[in-house]
């Protein structure tokens, strides 16, 4: 991929597909590392791992750890933080040049067994969910939505295609969201649920039209609108197929959602910046 470009396309669209990010060599790695800690017993369950080898020396961390401590534990970690500085890893992130957007602040796996059922609809993240009043809801909070987006990398251990698996993104979506989150925040609208995407269509289209359009151009908007509808009819053409290796890297004010995987188990790495 053109590593010149990579920057931009990210802004703009607020996602990046990176091709064989991993090695066939290193994702058989993933794939015993994720396997190894996971109880099978459940779907989806979380491992956290150290994210940075400097963490292995900070008592703090190991509440969260304690369940895996073991000499095992602490080589699997320090594979998976330092795949971040081989060569291939380090020139895209390097490509991104955000602050702070080098420092990675988590790392976890996950496996989700196969199924037939979405595990999310198509939403936003740091939204507070459904809630109608959040600084009520969450007592105590002062009811601002964060300014502050998250970017997620998943990798990819598994293959994933339409229909089984894929994550999917609705491109330019953090744009309108970042919009909605100004307005709310300096008191222009006042706050409605907007978590999922049905309930930012409707706002994009009634009640958040107006004030929108001082921020966004009508193109953007009707963009939003058109993409939005389409995808809760069908994700099909906002997927993001990947094989085993690959990773998507997203900004988590878009709207995204996860498929069942119906032919066979997924797992994901996620790395958070
Ligand atoms: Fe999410």
């Amino acid at each position: 991929m053109n590593l010149s470009n990579i920057s931009h396309e990210y802004d703009e669209k607020g996602f990046i597909v990176i091709k064989s990010l991993i090695s066939n060599e290193d994702n058989e790695r993933f794939l015993k590392i994720a396997k190894s800690y996971d109880s099978g017993e459940t779907t989806n369950e979380n491992i956290s791992y150290f994210p940075h080898p400097i963490r292995f020396f900070d008592p703090r961390m190991y509440k969260q750890f304690s369940k895996w401590l073991s000499i095992q534990f602490y080589r699997d970690c320090f594979f998976l933080s330092t795949r971040t500085k081989q060569k291939n890893f380090q020139s895209v992130i390097n490509s991104l040049d955000y602050d702070g957007f080098k420092k990675i602040s988590r790392i976890d796996s996950y496996i989700s067994k196969k199924s037939q059922d979405d595990p999310t609809e198509w939403h936003t993240d740091q939204a507070f969910g459904g809630a109608t009043n959040p600084a009520e809801f969450f007592g105590g909070t002062s009811g601002l939505m964060s300014m502050n987006n998250i970017n997620r990398l998943f990798i990819h251990s598994t293959s994933v295609q339409y229909l089984n698996g894929c994550f999917s993104y609705i491109p330019y979506s953090h744009k309108i969201n970042i919009s909605m989150r100004k307005l709310i925040n300096s008191g222009k609208v006042r706050y409605k649920p907007f978590y999922l995407l049905e309930d930012a269509v409707n706002l994009v289209k009634g009640d958040y039209h107006r004030e929108l359009l001082t921020l966004c151009t009508k193109e953007e908007i009707d963009q939003f609108i058109n993409h939005g509808s389409n995808a809760l009819k069908s994700d099909k053409d906002y997927v993001l197929e990947c094989e085993a290796g690959d990773a998507v890297l997203f900004n988590d004010f878009g709207y995204h959602k996860g498929t069942a995987p119906q032919s066979n188990d997924r797992i994901v790495f996620r790395y958070w910046y």
